[in-house]
């Protein structure tokens, strides 16, 4: 079993020494050699009991302002392998990817046929560079109790709010899994960012989107989080834009399908996500499970792509105890494909747990200091009966559910 010591000891033989060594750490992108095709480092994620995708994103300047990461205009061949240890004694499976311009020079591997609940490692190739050691896990096999879930899960990384320490302690945890509950990034503009103050602006096409990843992956302590375990990752509105709700934007322009579908690719390219996350313009289907073993079962929600629109007001904010569309019994936070469907997985759930991993605040909560009530029409109590129809499937089933939340930036 690997050590953190010896992984990072690894890594840094490797190329991450800048990265683990550097101060200010924030300085480690500017420094690194342009040569270097692996500065946005590389992940993991969907696990299964005998897969999981592998992924890196080939960036030689991965803040330069076309969001192309500074990659020539042309094919690149990215080798990879797979291994059952650390020091890639023991491949077990290796392989070319072809990283394309279209795709940003984005690189998902998805593999099939591994040992459930093993621990393995990985490693890219590609323009003489090598890339640092990843660590991943398969899932136990169906029904096993062999191995207990270590689960991370975090969300709203707002680099301009604050530096990606706890990545570091992600990884210093050594987790099974790490799951992201949205707002991967934050679309605003005035963006500040130590390399190249032209890079802050807001993300409103396909460009900024991918360089707004590309500041975020390149970061070492991200670098080191998505390095240590597979991740499991939905989004909530930053990721696109503010307070998006279905086709509805905050801001009118630019034109909102566009936009969301710019944001959309950049993040599948930069996500660990199987193809079937490809997107189509823009809709991408989200929200999955991801089962380990008898323990648990991880269902990923959407909860923006198929929402209603704001009770009362049309447009996200707090709302009094008088709103009463927000009881309407046909309003739906999820969809009704996604609904039915989550209620299908609670149904047939076998395992102990289930994890619910989505993005607004699932309570409800008085957000009003003394008399009165004031709800936020943005989380479930501006869904109610949404919310009610998940409760009592809950409830009916008999399921051990786990509420996990992003968005309040508070536990
Ligand atoms: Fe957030």
């Amino acid at each position: 079993m690997i050590t953190r010591r010896s992984l990072f000891a690894g890594g840094a033989s490797l190329g991450l020494a800048a990265a683990l060594g550097a101060s200010p750490v924030r300085a480690a992108a500017r420094r690194a050699p342009l040569s270097d095709p692996f500065q946005l480092g590389v992940a993991s994620g969907e696990p299964t009991p005998d897969g999981v995708v592998l992924w890196t994103r080939l960036a030689m300047d991965p803040v330069a302002l076309d969001g192309l990461g500074g990659m020539p205009d042309r094919v690149v061949p990215v080798h990879w392998q797979l291994a059952s240890d650390e020091n890639f004694r023991h491949v077990v499976r290796q392989g070319v990817e072809q990283a394309r311009r279209e795709s940003a020079h984005s690189v998902h591997v998805e593999l099939d046929g591994l040992r459930p609940g093993a621990e393995y490692f990985y490693r890219f190739r590609a323009e003489g560079e090598i890339s640092e050691v990843g660590r991943t896990l398969t899932a136990p096999a169906p029904g096993a109790r062999s191995r207990p879930l270590n689960l991370s899960f975090t969300s709203c990384a707002d680099y301009q709010t604050g530096w990606f320490t706890p990545y570091r302690r992600m990884a210093e945890d050594h987790p099974d899994l790490i799951a992201f509950l949205g707002d991967y990034i934050y679309e605003y503009g005035d963006y500040k960012y130590p390399v190249r103050d032209q890079a802050g602006g807001e993300c409103l096409d396909l460009a900024g989107y991918r360089l707004r990843h590309a500041q975020h992956k390149a970061d070492p302590e991200s670098r080191l989080a998505h390095a240590i375990a597979p991740w499991v990752v939905v989004w909530d509105d930053h990721d696109i834009e503010n307070a998006w709700a279905g086709d509805v934007p905050e801001q009118p322009d630019p034109p909102f399908l566009a936009r969301r579908a710019a944001a959309f690719q950049a993040y599948y390219e930069n996500m660990p996500l199987r193809r079937a996350q490809r997107p189509d313009g823009p809709a991408l289907r989200l929200y999955r499970t991801i089962r380990w073993g008898a323990v648990a079962n991880l269902h990923m929600l959407d909860t923006r792509q198929y929402r209603d629109l704001y009770a009362c007001t049309g447009r996200s904010g707090t709302i009094g105890a008088d709103c009463a569309e927000r009881l309407a019994p046909n309003r739906t936070m999820l969809g009704g494909e996604q609904e039915s469907w989550l209620d299908g997985q609670l149904k047939d759930s076998q395992a102990t747990w289930d994890l619910l991993g989505q993005q607004v605040f699932l309570m409800e909560m008085d957000w009003t200091n003394g008399e009165g009530k004031g709800y936020s029409n943005e989380g479930w109590d501006g869904y109610v009966a949404s919310r009610n129809r998940l409760t009592a499937a809950i409830d009916d089933y008999r399921r051990n559910a786990v509420v996990l939340t992003g968005d309040v930036h508070s536990h």
